[in-house]
């Protein structure tokens, strides 16, 4: 794993918006696979501006985002779609419609996890990866379990995620308690993966993600068997990690 050292949450968002403009230049129908949470939103501000600096064109850009909660609406201002949307979709020039996320407001579970690996099927995989890192080592939303799940799957949300996750809505009881999101086998199909963190919060676990056994305990230490995954996190992050990073 190439581990790159950024000063600040700035610095990180900036290196990370450098390799996906890098990705879009070099392959303008790119499939890029999207992150939410509040990790990615500087990297979408940076190639926002970009765009409107006219150095990107997403016209033929596909995106595939990693997960979205069970029941919730596009409308819904707490769905990932909604997100989406609101901090990149909106701004540039991507078609809606080759904009993919898992269908939330899909009941049958079994019938939405289908249709979606179907739909990453169809666009021929993903080129390059986003992920945020959960408090827990989550990555999506696939939490630490028995197992690494391999394709999208509908997963029970832990204590740990409805905690950290809960900052985003009124109460905590509307925290939905399951979701939608790709698994680790799709995650690691993707030509290159970037993982984002920022804060020492996130340092012990990040150190586990880096340095310590590959295990379905941590989702993200099965990073380490990427052939070209990149972890770009700033000096916080990676407090707890000594002599890495770039
Ligand atoms: C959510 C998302 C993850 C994200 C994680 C971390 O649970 N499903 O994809 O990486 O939160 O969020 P944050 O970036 O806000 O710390």
């Amino acid at each position: 794993m190439r581990v790159y050292k950024t000063k600040d949450y700035e610095g990180m968002s900036k290196k990370a918006a450098f390799l996906m403009a890098a990705q879009i230049n070099a392959k303008p129908d790119s499939v890029l696979g999207l992150a939410t949470g509040s990790t990615p939103v500087g990297v979408y501000r940076q190639l926002i501006q970009w765009y409107r600096e006219d150095l990107l064109d997403f016209s033929r850009i596909t995106t595939i985002n990693l997960d979205e909660y069970r029941g919730l609406a596009a409308e819904n201002d707490q769905s990932y779609r909604y997100f989406m949307n609101h901090n990149l979709f909106d701004h540039v020039n991507i078609r809606k419609e080759c904009t993919y996320l898992p269908d939330g407001t899909e009941p049958d579970s079994k019938k939405a996890c289908r249709e979606y690996d179907a739909i990453i099927k169809g666009v021929g995989g993903i080129d390059l990866q986003i992920l945020g890192l959960g408090r827990n080592g989550h990555i999506g939303f696939n939490e630490p379990g028995d197992y690494f799940e391999k394709t999208t799957h509908c997963v029970d949300l832990t204590e740990s995620t409805i905690e950290a996750n809960k900052r985003f809505f009124q109460k905590e009881e509307d925290v939905p308690r399951q979701a939608y999101t790709m698994g680790i086998q799709t995650i690691m199909g993707a030509g290159t993966i970037l993982l984002l963190v920022s804060g020492e919060e996130k340092a012990e676990i990040l150190r586990q993600v880096i340095c310590g056994p590959v295990t379905p305990r941590v989702p993200a230490s099965i990073l380490q068997m990427h052939p070209r995954a990149v972890v770009i996190a700033d000096e916080a992050a990676l407090s707890r990690t000594e002599n890495l990073g770039e």
